[in-house]
C-alpha cells in the first residue's frame, strides 16, 4: 500500500477498505492528463518563485521521464497505489528525491482530479466530434448518390408518402449535425481550468491561475474554488449528449434492421458487418446494428448514475465523486466504438433500389397527391380527401392501386378526373414536385446538400 496521507494515522488501513477506497484500477487511464497538469502546475510554481529554478527543472524532467517510461512500458501502473495522483507523485519522489516532495505545494487531489477529468473529457469531446464528422461524410455521400432513389416514407410504420433515400438519410444528417453542435456547446462551457482551487478554498501561495489555465489551453481559470472541485456538470452534459447520439444511432439501427429483414429487403448489410447462426446455416444477422441499439442502454445508465451520484452531495468535494469515472469512461468508449462500427456498416451497405421503388409504388403512397390533383381541378381539399378515401376503399376491394384504374373507373367516382391524372400521381411526380426547402424533391435536396457540403469543409 502506498498512500499520500499516513501522518495522522496510528494504524494501517484495513486491506479491504484500501481496495474499496482505491481508484487506481480505473483512473490510471488519466496518467497523461495527470502528468500534463503537474507539468503546468510545477512550471507556474517555478515562475512564481515558489520553487527554485533547479527544483522546477528536476520536477519537469522527472514528470516527462515518468510519462515516457509509462508509454514505453518500462513502468507499469500497478494497484499498490491508491490512485493515479499517488502513483505519479511516488514515482517522482523515487526518481528525483526531495524536490519531488514539493510538487504538491498549493494543490490538492481535489483540484487535481477535477483538472484531470476535465482534460480527459475535453479530449473525448473532440474525439467524438471527429467520429461524428466521418459519419456525416458517409451519410452525405449516400445522399448525393441517391437523390432519385425512391422509397416509401412511413408514419406509424405505415406507408405514407414517397420520399427518396437521400431524403431519409438527410434526416439523420440533421440529427448527427445537432450532436456535433452539442459537443461544441459543451466544450465552450467546460473549457475553464479548476487547478489552483486547492482542496476547496484556494490557497495562500501566490499561484498564477491565469498562467496554468493558459499553459493547459483553457480559456481561463474557473471563478469559484468550491464549485471548481465539486462541479461535474460538464460530464453530465457530455453524457447527456452521448446518450442523444446513441438514441440517434439506435433509431437508425432499428431502421436498418427492418430494411435488412427478409420481408423488406431494402438493404443488404455487408458480410464483413454481419454474423451467422450456430444452428441455422441460412442466417446472416444484423448483429452490429442490434448491438448499437442494445448498447444505448448502458450509455443512458452512465448518465442516470452520475446524475444520481451528484444529487445529494453537499459542497465541496466528497468521495462519492470518485464514482464519476468508471461508467463515464465506459460510456465514452462505447459511443466511440458504436459510431466507428456504425459508420463502417453504412459505408459498405448495399441498397436494393428496385425493391425500394416497388415498395414506394404500392400502399397508396400517392393518395395525398391524388387529392391534391382534385384540388387543382377546383375541388375543396376536404371534399377531395373524402373522394380519394372512397377511391382507396374501392381499390382495396378490387385489389389494385389508384394509378392502375382506368379513366372510366376513376370518373365513376369523380367526374373531375381527366387523362392527366396518371402523370400527376406517378411516383416520379410525387417526389419531384415536393420542392419546399427540406422536402424530398431532388432540386430542393440539391440546395440542402450544397449547405451540408459547405458545413463539412469547415
Ligand atoms: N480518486 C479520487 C477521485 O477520483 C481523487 C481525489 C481524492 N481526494 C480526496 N480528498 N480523497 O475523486
Amino acid at each position: 500500500m502506498a498512500q499520500l496521507w499516513g501522518g495522522r494515522f496510528t494504524k494501517e488501513t484495513d486491506a479491504q477498505v484500501y481496495a474499496f477506497n482505491a481508484s487506481i484500477d480505473f483512473d490510471k487511464r488519466l496518467y497523461r492528463q495527470d502528468i500534463e497538469g503537474s507539468i503546468a502546475h510545477a512550471t507556474m510554481l517555478g515562475r512564481q518563485g515558489i520553487l527554485t529554478e533547479e527544483e522546477t527543472q528536476k520536477i519537469l524532467d522527472g514528470l516527462r521521464g515518468i510519462r515516457e517510461d509509462i508509454e514505453r512500458g518500462k513502468i507499469v501502473i500497478d494497484s499498490r497505489y491508491e490512485d493515479i495522483h499517488s502513483f505519479v507523485e511516488a514515482n517522482l519522489i523515487d526518481r528525483i528525491g526531495d524536490a519531488g516532495k514539493k510538487l504538491h505545494t498549493g494543490r490538492s487531489r481535489n483540484d487535481q482530479v477535477a483538472l484531470d477529468m476535465r482534460l480527459y473529457t475535453r479530449e473525448q469531446i473532440l474525439a467524438v466530434d471527429a467520429l461524428l464528422k466521418e459519419l456525416l461524410q458517409v451519410i452525405l455521400q449516400t445522399m448525393e448518390e441517391n437523390l432519385e432513389t425512391y422509397m416509401p416514407g412511413f408514419t406509424h410504420l405505415q406507408k405514407a408518402q414517397p420520399i427518396t433515400l437521400a431524403h431519409h438519410y438527410g434526416a439523420y444528417f440533421e440529427m448527427f449535425k445537432r450532436d456535433r453542435q452539442r459537443m461544441k456547446d459543451i466544450y465552450e462551457r467546460m473549457n475553464y481550468c479548476p487547478l489552483g482551487a486547492g482542496a476547496l478554498a484556494g490557497t495562500t501561495y501566490p499561484l498564477d491561475r491565469e498562467l496554468t489555465a493558459q499553459l493547459l489551453d483553457f480559456y481561463g481559470p474557473t471563478l469559484n474554488s468550491m464549485d471548481s472541485v465539486s462541479d461535474r456538470d460538464y460530464l453530465i452534459e457530455f453524457l447527456a449528449a452521448l446518450s442523444t447520439v446513441m438514441m440517434h444511432l439506435s433509431r437508425f439501427s432499428e431502421e436498418i434492421i427492418i430494411w435488412n429483414s427478409n420481408e423488406y429487403q431494402f438493404v443488404e448489410i455487408d458480410d464483413a458487418y454481419s454474423t451467422g447462426s450456430s444452428i441455422m446455416p441460412q442466417k446472416k444477422n444484423p448483429d452490429i446494428a442490434e448491438l448499437v441499439r442494445g448498447k444505448t442502454g448502458r450509455v443512458y445508465g452512465a448518465l442516470m448514475s452520475l446524475l444520481t451520484t451528484m444529487k445529494g452531495i453537499p459542497l465541496a468535494y466528497n468521495k462519492d465523486m470518485q464514482e464519476d469515472k468508471e461508467m463515464a469512461f465506459d460510456a465514452m468508449d462505447t459511443v466511440k466504438d458504436c459510431i466507428t462500427l456504425f459508420t463502417g456498416m453504412l459505408a459498405t451497405m448495399k441498397f436494393r433500389t428496385d425493391r425500394m421503388a416497388k415498395s414506394a409504388m404500392n400502399g397508396f403512397t400517392n393518395a395525398t397527391d391524388a387529392a391534391d390533383y382534385l384540388v387543382g381541378k377546383g375541388v375543396p381539399f376536404r371534399d377531395a380527401h373524402g373522394i380519394i378515401g372512397r377511391l382507396v376503399l374501392y381499390c382495396i376491394e378490387q385489389n389494385t392501386s389508384i394509378d392502375a384504374l382506368s379513366l372510366e373507373q376513376l370518373q365513376s367516382i369523380s367526374d373531375r378526373f381527366e387523362a392527366d391524372i396518371y402523370d400527376a400521381i406517378s411516383l416520379k411526380t410525387c417526389v419531384e414536385k415536393r420542392l419546399t426547402i427540406g422536402a424530398p424533391g431532388p432540386d430542393a435536396m440539391r440546395k440542402v446538400i450544397a449547405l451540408h457540403k459547405a458545413y463539412l469543409v469547415r
